[in-house]
C-alpha cells in the first residue's frame, strides 16, 4: 500500500490473493473496470449479493450485471444465440453487456437478477479484474461502486468517497479509460439497447448486419429498476443550456470558453468518446468545488454523445 487510505491497495500478487480470499468468503471489493469501478461479489452467493444491495442502498428490483472471464464460462448460465456470438467476437472483452435468457441449471443468485428469467452478462477488459476473474471459480455480480442514484466512480478515491471504510478492499487501477458504463443490450428477442454506451447502435447494427426496430425507444423505463433519477451529483442540473447564468458551473464540449471562470470543457477537441470519459470526473469536481447548480450546454446526439445525453438527462431529474 502506497497511500494514506488504509483500504485502497495498489495491485500486485499479494493483493490479488487477498482480494480472491475476500471474495471467496462472500465479502465484496471495490474493483476497477475499463468503464467505471465496480462493487464485486460472488454471483453464486446470496450473502455476497445481499451485501452489495445493502451497501449501495439499491432497490431489490434493479438486477446486477454478472461479470465473466470468458464466453465458455457463461454456457451453463444463459442461452447463447448467434447475435451474442458475433458481438462477443467483435467487442469482447469490452464495454458491452448482453441480456440473455437464463438457463434452469444456472447457479447465479436469483436475488442478483431480481428474480427475472434473464441474466445480464459482461466480459470486462480491464487487466486487473480479468486476472481476478481468471483465478476464481465463480462469476462476479458487480454494479457500479456508488450509492444508488449517485455518480459512478472512475477512480479508486471516488469509491472511497462513496463507501469510506465500509469496504475492506478497494483495488486501485487508475482512472477508468472509458469512464461511462457499458452499453446494455437486450438479446432475448429483437436486439434492443437498454442503456446506451460508447459501443453505439450503429456499431452494433453494422456488426450484426441488421437494423434496430426503432419503436422500442418509446418505452419509458427500459431496464427493470433503471429509474429516471440516477447519476446525480446531488445538486440541480439543467441541460440544453445556451447562456451562462453567471454563477453556476457550465459544462460544454470544445474550447470556446477556455480561460473563463466557471466553465468546464468535457473535451477541448470535440472528441465525444473522451468527453464521455470525463463526464463523471467533472461532475464530482464541480460538486467538490462547492457549486450550487450545474448548467450543461447542448451535447451532440450521436456516437458517445447519446450515452452522455442519457446520463445527464437522468442526472437532471434532481
Ligand atoms: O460498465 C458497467 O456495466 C458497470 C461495470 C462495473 O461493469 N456496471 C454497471 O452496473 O453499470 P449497474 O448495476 O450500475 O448497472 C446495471 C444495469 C442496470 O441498468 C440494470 O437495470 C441493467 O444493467 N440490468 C441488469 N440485469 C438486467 C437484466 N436481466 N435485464 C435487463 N437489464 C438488466
Ligand atoms: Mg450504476
Amino acid at each position: 500500500m502506497k497511500n494514506s487510505y488504509s483500504n485502497i491497495f495498489t495491485f500486485n500478487k499479494k493483493i490479488l490473493n487477498k482480494t480472491i480470499k475476500t471474495l471467496k468468503k462472500g465479502s465484496v471489493a471495490g474493483l476497477p473496470t475499463e468503464t467505471v469501478y465496480g462493487l464485486g461479489g460472488n454471483a453464486y452467493s446470496d450473502k455476497a449479493v445481499k451485501k452489495i444491495f445493502r451497501l449501495k442502498g439499491r432497490p431489490k428490483i434493479n438486477p446486477l450485471i454478472i461479470h465473466y472471464h470468458n464466453i465458455k464460462d457463461v454456457e451453463k448460465d444463459v442461452k447463447i444465440n448467434k447475435h451474442v456470438k458475433k458481438l462477443y467476437k467483435h467487442f469482447c472483452p469490452g464495454p458491452i453487456t448482453f441480456v440473455l435468457k437464463r438457463k434452469n441449471s444456472s447457479k447465479i443468485s436469483k436475488l442478483a437478477c431480481a428474480n427475472l428469467k434473464t441474466i445480464a452478462i459482461r466480459f470486462p477488459k480491464n487487466k486487473i479484474v480479468r486476472s481476478i476473474l481468471k483465478k476464481i471459480k465463480f462469476p462476479l455480480a458487480m454494479p457500479s461502486a456508488n450509492k444508488s442514484t449517485n455518480v459512478s466512480p472512475v477512480n479508486s478515491l471516488d469509491v472511497f468517497e462513496e463507501f469510506n471504510k465500509k469496504l475492506k478492499i478497494i483495488v486501485d487501477g487508475g482512472k477508468c479509460k472509458i469512464g461511462i458504463e457499458s452499453t446494455v443490450l437486450d438479446l432475448t428477442s429483437n436486439p434492443k439497447i437498454l442503456r446506451p454506451g460508447v459501443i453505439d447502435e450503429k456499431k452494433i447494427e453494422r456488426t450484426l448486419k441488421i437494423k434496430f426496430n426503432k419503436n422500442y425507444r418509446k418505452r419509458k423505463i427500459l431496464s427493470p429498476g433503471m429509474m429516471a433519477k440516477h447519476y446525480s451529483p446531488g445538486i440541480p442540473i439543467l441541460i440544453n443550456q445556451k447562456k451562462h447564468d453567471g454563477t453556476s458551473a457550465f459544462i460544454y464540449i470544445g474550447n470556446k470558453y477556455k480561460y473563463k471562470k466557471n466553465f468546464f470543457s468535457l473535451n477541448k477537441k470535440n472528441n465525444l468518446n473522451l468527453a464521455a470519459s470525463n463526464l463523471y470526473k467533472v461532475l464530482r469536481t464541480i460538486k467538490k468545488k462547492g457549486y450550487k447548480k450545474i448548467q450543461i450546454h447542448k451535447i451532440p446526439h450521436y456516437g458517445a454523445g447519446i450515452a452522455i445525453n442519457d446520463r445527464i438527462k437522468r442526472a437532471s431529474k434532481f
